[in-house]
């Protein structure tokens, strides 16, 4: 078989067999694809698709490119969840806890933020002293004492994946929907939970800008994960504004810790309890009402708060700033970007946000740069709020006063103050199963 033949099948929009699939990924992670002809076939994929029956090839050959994890040394259902990425997204830290909550076993492997969007393993080691890089034995005595670990994804899974991510991040052909679902499913299928709920964030925030490709991402992933005998389901949520007020690592780790104790912001914690009751649906605890009042009964009691704090006591986490987020160390400077009229936020592009927020410091541009945990910005005005001119919008922190105005600059350029109150997005959009798509 030769490379130049798949390449050329697929740009002619041919349907590739699982072996010449399985040449070209397997091909590319031995090295015996030059990333010049795998590039070539991304392309010609973004451009033609791919079928249901072909995504589910690619993911199933992907996740088999690397360790496929065997959980069945915890006991119980084990349920994942996964963000398709967002800025000011903290919801894993928030919905892990509640659902280890309620007695449901949760072996979660994350990743870190790239580009204007945040990962939670850079959260959690904003917290001093967090280990998110566990053996596997630690990993598994952890779940099994305490129902709860959240650690930094193995280099060995779904190795053709960080490879073939790396090679799309650089030849624009990222934002393809069997891609993406392909990318995403071989890594939770190689994780090994038994079940998965998706978070598939939409908007300018996000990868999916429209109802109709968010859902299509999600039927596809549904798709493949219950053909591979995991339950699956998809919760569509908003990212045309940031979830919560707080974007940055320790200031994100803080308002995570209010929602836990019931004080955190209206959007991020109703978007986390629907979240958590769709993840205690999968893990079979009940129906969706009684499984959101399970949700909001794990905060109202303390106990999803206390599992938080002994899952990062047990990874070797301060856990004094958990319960006092006034110890986080904090950023030298801070700078209040006002506004300049008086009306309504009627545009704040979010990935103007990330980005702002990453020139501040608290994210990378490179996979190689190092994080400040303090920087960040506090949101007082979001989209649709009222606003009237020298009123702060928002407060950026950093440790170097010089990099205000590059963020600032970045932060105006997605900001928009109008006469009229915009439409405001609702936070969750529809819920996708193997079942069909419920419109909310
Ligand atoms: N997240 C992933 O893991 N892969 C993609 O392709 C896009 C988002």
């Amino acid at each position: 078989m030769r490379m130049y033949d798949v390449i050329a099948k697929k740009r002619d929009g041919g349907m590739l067999t699982r072996e010449e699939i399985a040449f070209a990924v397997n091909g590319y992670v031995d090295g015996s694809v030059p990333d010049y002809q795998m590039s070539a076939l991304l392309m010609a994929i973004y451009l033609r698709g791919m079928t249901d029956e072909e995504t589910a090839v690619l993911t199933d050959v992907m996740a088999h490119s690397g360790d496929m994890v065997d959980l069945s040394a915890i006991q119980g259902v084990k349920v994942d969840k996964h963000s398709t990425g967002g800025v000011g997204d903290k919801t894993t830290l928030v919905i892990a806890p509640i659902v280890a909550a309620c007695g449901v076993r949760i072996a979660k492997m994350s990743g870190r933020g790239l580009g204007h969007t945040g990962g939670t393993i850079d959260k959690m080691e904003a917290v001093p002293g967090t280990r998110t890089a566990l053996t596997q034995e630690e990993f598994f005595r952890q779940v099994n004492e305490i129902g709860i670990s959240v650690i930094g994804q193995s280099g060995k899974i779904a190795v053709a994946d960080k490879k073939m991510y790396a090679l799309r991040d650089v030849t624009a052909t990222v934002g393809c929907i069997p891609l993406i679902a392909s990318s995403i499913m071989s890594k939770k299928l190689a994780a090994g939970s038994d079940a998965i709920l998706l978070d598939v964030t939409m908007g300018n925030g996000a990868f999916m800008k429209n109802l109709e490709d968010a859902t299509e991402l999600a039927r596809q992933m549904v798709a493949i994960g219950t053909a591979n005998g995991r339950k699956v389901a998809a919760l569509i949520t908003d990212m045309d504004k940031p979830l919560g007020q707080n974007i940055g690592n320790s200031l994100e780790v803080a308002e995570s810790m209010a929602v836990l104790q019931g004080k955190g912001p209206t959007d991020l914690t109703e978007v986390c309890l629907q979240l958590a009751a769709n993840m205690l649906v999968l893990a079979g605890r009940g129906g969706l009402p009684a499984c959101r009042a399970m949700a909001e009964g794990v905060i109202r009691d303390g106990t999803a708060f206390v599992k938080c704090c002994q899952m990062f006591a047990a990874q070797g986490g301060d856990v004094s700033v958990l319960k006092d987020p006034s110890r986080f160390p904090k950023a030298k400077y801070s700078y209040e970007l006002t506004a300049r009229e008086t009306g309504y936020i009627v545009e704040n592009d979010v990935e103007k946000i990330g980005n702002a927020s990453v020139l501040l410091g608290a994210g990378r541009i490179k996979k190689e740069d190092s994080i400040d945990f303090a920087a960040g910005i506090t949101m007082h005005k979001k989209l649709g709020d009222a606003v009237k001119a020298g009123e702060s919008i928002c407060t950026f922190y950093a440790n170097d006063p010089a990099l205000f105005a590059a963020a600032e600059e970045m932060y105006r350029g997605g900001l928009v103050i109008g006469p009229e109150k915009p439409h405001v997005p609702p936070l969750i959009y529809a819920r996708v199963t193997a079942q069909g798509v419920e419109r909310f």
